[in-house]
C-alpha cells in the first residue's frame, strides 16, 4: 500500500508528464504550422510517449491501493522565437523531470518503499534516454544556425529519428 505522502508525490509526476506531453504536441503544432514535418512528426511522437508515461504512473498508484488524481490541462508556456529558444526550453524541462524522479527515488529509500523505488527505476533509464535525445537535438541546432539550408536539412532527418539510440 502507498503511503499518502508517496500517493501525493506520485500524483504530482502524473501531472509532470502531462504537462510534458502537452509541451511536445504545442512544439508539434507550431512545427507543423511553419512547414517542419520531420519535427512535428517527431514532437507528435514524443507527446504520445510522455501520455504513456502519465498513464503508467496512473496505474501504478491505482494498482497499490492509492487513488491516482487525473489533473487539469494547461496550455504550455513556450518561447518559440527561434528552434534554439524552443529546443533549450525543450531540453530544460527534460532535465527538470529528471530531478524531479530522482527526488522520488530518493524519498522512496527513505519510506524503505522497494517495490516504488524498482517502479521508478523505469524511469530513471528513460530520463538518461531523453536528456540525451534533448542536448544531441540542441548540439545540431546549435551547429545550424539560422541557415535556412541547414533548418531544411535538419527537418528531414528528423523524420526517422527516434532517439539517440538510433543516431549511430
Ligand atoms: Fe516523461
Ligand atoms: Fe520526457
Amino acid at each position: 500500500m502507498l503511503s499518502k505522502s508517496l500517493e501525493k508525490i506520485l500524483n504530482n509526476q502524473v501531472k509532470l508528464e502531462g504537462d510534458s506531453s502537452q509541451i511536445y504536441l504545442a512544439m508539434a503544432s507550431w512545427a507543423e504550422n511553419q512547414g517542419f514535418e520531420g519535427i512535428a512528426t517527431f514532437m507528435y511522437s514524443q507527446s504520445d510517449e510522455e501520455r504513456m508515461h502519465m498513464l503508467k504512473l496512473v496505474k501504478y498508484i491505482n494498482q497499490r491501493g492509492g487513488e491516482a488524481n487525473i489533473p487539469q490541462i494547461e496550455e504550455p508556456e513556450l518561447d518559440h522565437t527561434s528552434f534554439k529558444t524552443l529546443f533549450t526550453q525543450l531540453f530544460e524541462h527534460e532535465v527538470m523531470i529528471s530531478k524531479s524522479i530522482n527526488e522520488l527515488v530518493h524519498i522512496t529509500l527513505q519510506e524503505k518503499d522497494y517495490a516504488t523505488h524498482n517502479f521508478l527505476q523505469w524511469y530513471v533509464a528513460e530520463q538518461i534516454e531523453e536528456e540525451a535525445t534533448a542536448r544531441t537535438i540542441l548540439d545540431k541546432i546549435n551547429l545550424i544556425g539560422d541557415d535556412k539550408g541547414g533548418l531544411y536539412m535538419f527537418d528531414n532527418d528528423m523524420k526517422n529519428f527516434s532517439g539517440v539510440q538510433s543516431l549511430a
